[in-house]
């Protein structure tokens, strides 16, 4: 039955998806308060701790007093701390206008879609794409246009695709490298593609959502302004401490962009979530200035555990998976499992039976394809514990074992 306020919600808040990945996680946690034993690999959270020398960075801000608001889009000493990383790192110059800390790259990707749509204005979103993209460009009132990118094709947008997407309402196109669910990463050459389409449509923006850069097993990170100067002005970089240093809990995450397009969000967050705690940025500052050292051993882990979920997966009938390039993620084509009968005689018919079918019969949560615009797949989360992790995948396998085959 409806209550009062159900009747009453604005639209804006009605046309949005809940996280199709939170979901899955509350999902996990009500099965595990039943005493289920499920392993989460869902989530799109490295295990991780936050290195120890960033946890110091907060407890010295604490008794240094840094407990205070800061100035809305981020202490001088993380912007400066960004700026510096641009600067070495990329090659790229800013200002401080040109700056913004925000409470997670996430918010940041939202006011910049606020700052910049009118309404029926349209974004380009490659899909496979990170579940968020589409429901914040309704939310500013804006269209999201969706470019499948194949598999095949490496899961990337081909200029062919990108310059058959663009029309006259075309405000953003928005790139992600490494990629959320794929691990697919852009590399020069490809870049320089896509920028040859672009500097034809001066009027389209560019959101790159660059928040997995650190975490990649093979190619070297490139910012697109790096590999096209000349986009560096109608381009917002988005990055931020989440993933790279798994501080996800932290919040702080930062753009770097046209000053105008920075002062706007600034305006927005002022009326909205006002700084990212200060104890956060202090911590997020030492994580961008101490160097990356730490990384090294991750990835190495990370490369392990990406190599368990697709030497048991592709030993699995029914799945498929090619290897992923950065993040943490394996997606995993599941087309041979459609047509299947569970032991209980369900039907498979698409993804979120397949999702559904792994959690109950084998305890693991992952995300079904169509949550990221493309079916039929699963995204599999690789971070986590090895043990499990290898544990997961066997019961998975076991799983699948048992399911009927259409004759
Ligand atoms: C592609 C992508 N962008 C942005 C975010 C959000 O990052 P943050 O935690 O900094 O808000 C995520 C988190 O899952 C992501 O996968």
């Amino acid at each position: 039955m409806l209550d009062n306020y159900t009747t009453t919600l604005a639209p804006r808040v009605t046309r949005l998806r809940r996280s199709p990945t939170a979901a899955i996680s509350e999902r996990i946690r009500a099965l595990r308060s039943e005493g289920r034993q499920v392993d989460n690999l869902g989530e799109g959270e490295l295990d991780f701790e936050t290195p120890q020398h960033i946890r110091n960075a907060a407890h010295d801000a604490i008794e240094a007093g840094d407990t205070k608001y800061t100035a809305v889009g981020g202490t001088p000493a993380l912007k400066a701390a960004i700026i510096r990383k641009l600067e070495v790192e990329n090659g790229l110059t800013y200002k401080h206008s040109e700056v913004i800390a925000g409470c997670g790259a996430k918010s940041l990707i939202l006011n910049a879609m606020l700052a910049t749509l009118r309404e029926g204005d349209e974004v380009i979103v490659p899909a496979p794409y990170w579940v968020s993209y589409p429901d914040m460009v309704s939310l500013a009132d804006g269209k999201p246009v969706i470019v499948n990118c194949e598999e095949n094709a490496g899961w990337k947008l081909r200029p062919e695709a990108l310059e058959a997407a663009i029309g006259p309402r075309t405000r953003w196109v928005i790139l992600n490298s490494p990629n959320n669910p794929t691990g697919a990463v852009y590399g020069p050459e490809e870049y320089a593609a896509l920028a040859g389409v672009l500097l034809r449509h001066p009027q389209v923006m560019v959101l790159a959502d660059d928040i997995y850069e650190l975490l990649r097993f093979e190619r070297s990170y490139v910012a697109l302004p790096q590999i096209e100067p000349r986009l560096k002005s109608r381009t917002l970089l988005v990055n931020g401490v989440s993933k790279s240093y798994s501080m996800t809990g932290w919040r702080v995450g930062y753009a770097a962009g046209p000053q105008t397009m920075i002062g706007a969000m600034e305006v927005l967050q002022s009326q909205s979530t006002s700084n990212p705690t200060s104890i956060s940025q202090a911590a997020a500052a030492r994580a961008l200035e101490a160097g990356t050292g730490f990384v090294g051993d991750w990835i190495s882990t990370l490369r392990s555990r990406r190599d368990i979920v697709i030497s048991v997966l592709n030993a699995t009938p029914g799945f498929r998976c090619s290897e992923p390039e950065g993040a943490f993620y394996v997606f995993v084509n599941v087309a041979g499992l459609l047509g299947c009968r569970t032991p209980a005689g369900k039907l498979i018919e698409n993804d979120l039976d397949v999702a559904t079918y792994l959690l109950n019969e084998a305890g693991v949560g992952v995300v079904h394809g169509a949550a990221f615009g493309m079916s039929p797949y699963v995204r599999i989360a690789y971070a986590v514990d090895t043990d499990v992790l290898r544990a997961a995948c066997d019961r998975i396998r076991k799983a699948c074992e048992k399911l009927v085959r259409p004759s």
